[in-house]
């Protein structure tokens, strides 16, 4: 009962301050005074040491003079900075962790300036410059900082360099992002607890990770979901209705993206950055062949595919292929492409009776089956679980009965070209393209990819002219080429 009339209150004290008063904001470097060892807390970890190797605190990182630096085990980083620009240039790089790069310059402003304004990471798709609202003048202001930082330092203001830049003494999020100020609760750590309760486990997530209201509407376009709607597809799904939360599922303290990141607990098990696998409440679920084989791919993989996407750019193969996973988890298993996902103006998930969504099998089988259609799918998609997969039909498609890496066309280039490589089987392959001292550039495909031709196009914007090589492994075999670009 208490925690009903409580929370409020809680809510109260922590805003106010927040808003108010913030030349009294207490960094929450102070945290980890206490909360920076093992023994402080039920977690039986060091939290504050788990946190920093997260996403989370990445999300606005200082430059000076040199490019930012990431936890060991976890982004690769910026190798440079954009086009024209120096590392003096610029006082912050938004993001560069997990999937993109943006830049803020002196002034406040985001660099817009030409195509090289944004650096894509994609974790485990492809590298490369595009875009980002091209000329437009756009300030790293209260929009982006409501989701992007934790606060002002103490005795700064948001505004101190200009209008739109405030000076961050801790930037990116940090605890008090998700659990508050927590300034009494320093003083008495047990009188006050932080931001507790449903508020921190679900609602509070939504603060971030929705865009707009936080309903069960999903805002999407270009044919996919938009890049952090995890919220709204959450409230679209079973598992919001069931009573499940973000952090039934999530330890935010704990890094998900980067798990070789991730340290061990007390007792020396390895962390992990999600708590409860699917396996756990949905046990028996793995998928077989007629002869017991289990079919490749994990829970994930089918039902928490790549359809949200947010970068411009090129795809891979045929383009079901966007860069977050998706969390409305049902299935719809008619043989209908991604359109009918979408309302008919394309602006949102379509929802049925119920207001649930469901993700179309073009994002969820062809990913990795790039030569079938979903009618191929459809034929299997149904009660998938209970039948398993029987009823396997003969690949029509013509599949090499070799490895090949074909040399690139056209050749020299400026500045894009297609590369061909071939595939006798369903592998895991990579695919990158390397300078002459050896320094990866670009990765044009990581993952399990179907038997098969397959093409992709490499886009060298603001490469210098000269001599590239790109290299394709695949099942410890490795093959090279040579290219070059003429500008
Ligand atoms: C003076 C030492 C100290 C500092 C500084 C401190 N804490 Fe704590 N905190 C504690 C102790 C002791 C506990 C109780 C042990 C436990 O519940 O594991 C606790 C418990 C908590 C809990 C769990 C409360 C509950 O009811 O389960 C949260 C959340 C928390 N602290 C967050 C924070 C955050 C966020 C900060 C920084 C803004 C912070 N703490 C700073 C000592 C501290
Ligand atoms: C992204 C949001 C988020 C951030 C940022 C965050 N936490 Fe938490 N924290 C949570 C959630 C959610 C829970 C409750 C987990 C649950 O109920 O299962 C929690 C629980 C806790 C607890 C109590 C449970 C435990 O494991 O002992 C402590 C202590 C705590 N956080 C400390 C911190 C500290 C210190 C930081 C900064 C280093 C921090 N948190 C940053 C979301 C966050
Ligand atoms: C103040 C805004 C904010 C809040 C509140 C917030 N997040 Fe985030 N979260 C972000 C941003 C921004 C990123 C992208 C970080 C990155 O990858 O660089 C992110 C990333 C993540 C990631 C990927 C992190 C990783 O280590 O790979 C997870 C998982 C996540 N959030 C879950 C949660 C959950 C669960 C909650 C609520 C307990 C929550 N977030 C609360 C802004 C927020
Ligand atoms: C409603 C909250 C919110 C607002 C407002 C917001 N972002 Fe984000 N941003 C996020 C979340 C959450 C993520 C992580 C993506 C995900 O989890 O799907 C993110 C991711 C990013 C990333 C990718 C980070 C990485 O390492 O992959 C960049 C760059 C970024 N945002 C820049 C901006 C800029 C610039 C603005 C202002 C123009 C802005 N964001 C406004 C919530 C927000
Ligand atoms: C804490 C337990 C829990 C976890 C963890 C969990 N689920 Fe569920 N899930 C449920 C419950 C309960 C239902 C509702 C079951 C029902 O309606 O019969 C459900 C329903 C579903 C449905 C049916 C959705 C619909 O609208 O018909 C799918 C699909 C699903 N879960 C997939 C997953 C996947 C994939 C994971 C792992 C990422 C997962 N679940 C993790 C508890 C969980
Ligand atoms: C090859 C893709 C694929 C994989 C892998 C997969 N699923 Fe499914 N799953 C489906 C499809 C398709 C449906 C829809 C079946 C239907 O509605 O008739 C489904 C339905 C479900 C449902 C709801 C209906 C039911 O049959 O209970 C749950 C729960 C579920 N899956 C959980 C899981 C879990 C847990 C795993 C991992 C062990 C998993 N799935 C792996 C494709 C997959
Ligand atoms: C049923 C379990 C479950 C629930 C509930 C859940 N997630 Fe996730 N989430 C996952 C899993 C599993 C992954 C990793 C997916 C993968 O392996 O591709 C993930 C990934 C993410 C990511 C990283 C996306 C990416 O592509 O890297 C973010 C951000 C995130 N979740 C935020 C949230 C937020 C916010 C909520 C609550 C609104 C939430 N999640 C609820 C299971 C869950
Ligand atoms: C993560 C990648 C991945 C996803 C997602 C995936 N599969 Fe597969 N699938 C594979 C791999 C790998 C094989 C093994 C191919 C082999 O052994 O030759 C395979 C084999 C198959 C086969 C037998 C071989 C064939 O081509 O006829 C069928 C049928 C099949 N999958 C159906 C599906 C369906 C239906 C879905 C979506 C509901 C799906 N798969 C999703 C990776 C995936």
């Amino acid at each position: 009962m208490k925690r009903f009339y409580g929370l409020p209150v809680l809510l109260l004290i922590f805003l106010v301050p927040l808003v108010l008063q913030a030349q009294n904001y207490v960094g929450s470097d102070a945290c980890m005074s206490c909360h920076g060892s093992a023994d402080v807390t039920q977690a039986g970890y060091n939290i504050y040491e788990e946190y920093m190797k997260t996403g989370h605190p990445f999300k606005l990182n200082p430059v000076s003079g040199a490019p930012p630096v990431y936890p060991t085990n976890t982004s690769p980083g910026v190798p440079e900075p954009p086009h024209g620009m120096t590392w003096d240039s610029l006082s912050y790089v938004i993001g560069g962790f997990g999937w993109k790069a943006r830049f803020v310059k002196k002034n406040g402003y985001i660099f817009t300036a030409n195509d090289s304004a944004q650096y894509n990471l994609w974790g485990s798709g492809e590298t490369q410059w595009v875009p980002y609202h091209k000329g437009e003048a756009k300030a790293y202001n209260y929009n982006c900082f409501k989701c992007h930082t934790t606060g002002p330092e103490p005795t700064g203001s948001w505004n101190e360099i200009t209008p739109d830049l405030g000076t961050f003494a801790e930037p990116g999020i940090r605890c008090e992002g998700c659990h508050g100020p927590a300034s009494d609760h320093m003083a008495s750590a047990t009188t006050h607890p932080p931001i507790q309760a449903d508020s921190l486990r679900y609602h509070r997530c939504g603060d971030c990770h929705s865009r707009g209201s936080k309903t069960n509407m999903i805002p999407a376009k270009g044919g996919f979901i938009r890049h952090h709607e995890q919220y709204n597809e959450m409230q679209a799904s079973k598992h919001n209705t069931m009573g499940l939360t973000c952090a039934t599922c999530h330890n935010t303290h704990v890094a998900l993206r980067y798990p070789d990141a991730a340290g061990t607990d007390n007792n020396g098990n390895p962390l992990s950055g999600i708590k409860l696998e699917c396996e756990n409440c949905h046990p028996n679920k793995q998928i077989t062949f007629q002869d017991g084989s289990p079919h490749a791919a994990e829970c994930t993989d089918c039902h928490m595919p790549n359809a949200s996407k947010s970068a411009l750019g090129a795809q891979l193969g045929n383009g079901w292929k966007g860069d977050v996973a998706t969390h409305l988890w049902k299935i719809d298993t008619r043989a209908v492409g991604r359109d009918s996902m979408f309302t008919p103006d394309g602006k949102y998930v379509r929802l049925d009776d119920n207001g649930y969504g469901a993700v179309t099998l073009d994002f969820v089988c062809l990913p990795c089956h790039q030569d079938k259609t979903v009618e191929w799918a459809a034929g299997f998609a149904l009660d998938i679980h209970t039948n398993g997969l029987v009823g396997i039909p003969e690949s029509p498609i013509e599949i090499p009965v070799d490895f090949a890496l074909l040399q690139n066309y056209p050749n020299p280039f400026n500045p894009t070209t297609t590369i061909e490589f071939h595939l006798p089987r369903t592998t895991r392959v990579k695919l990158a393209v390397y300078n002459t001292v050896g320094q990866e550039i670009a990765v044009l495909a990581n993952g399990v990819l179907a038997p098969g031709k397959h093409r992709v196009t490499f886009y060298a914007n603001d490469l210098p002219s000269g001599i590239y090589f790109y290299r394709l492994e695949a099942e410890k075999q490795i093959f090279s080429r040579k290219m070059v670009l003429m500008r």
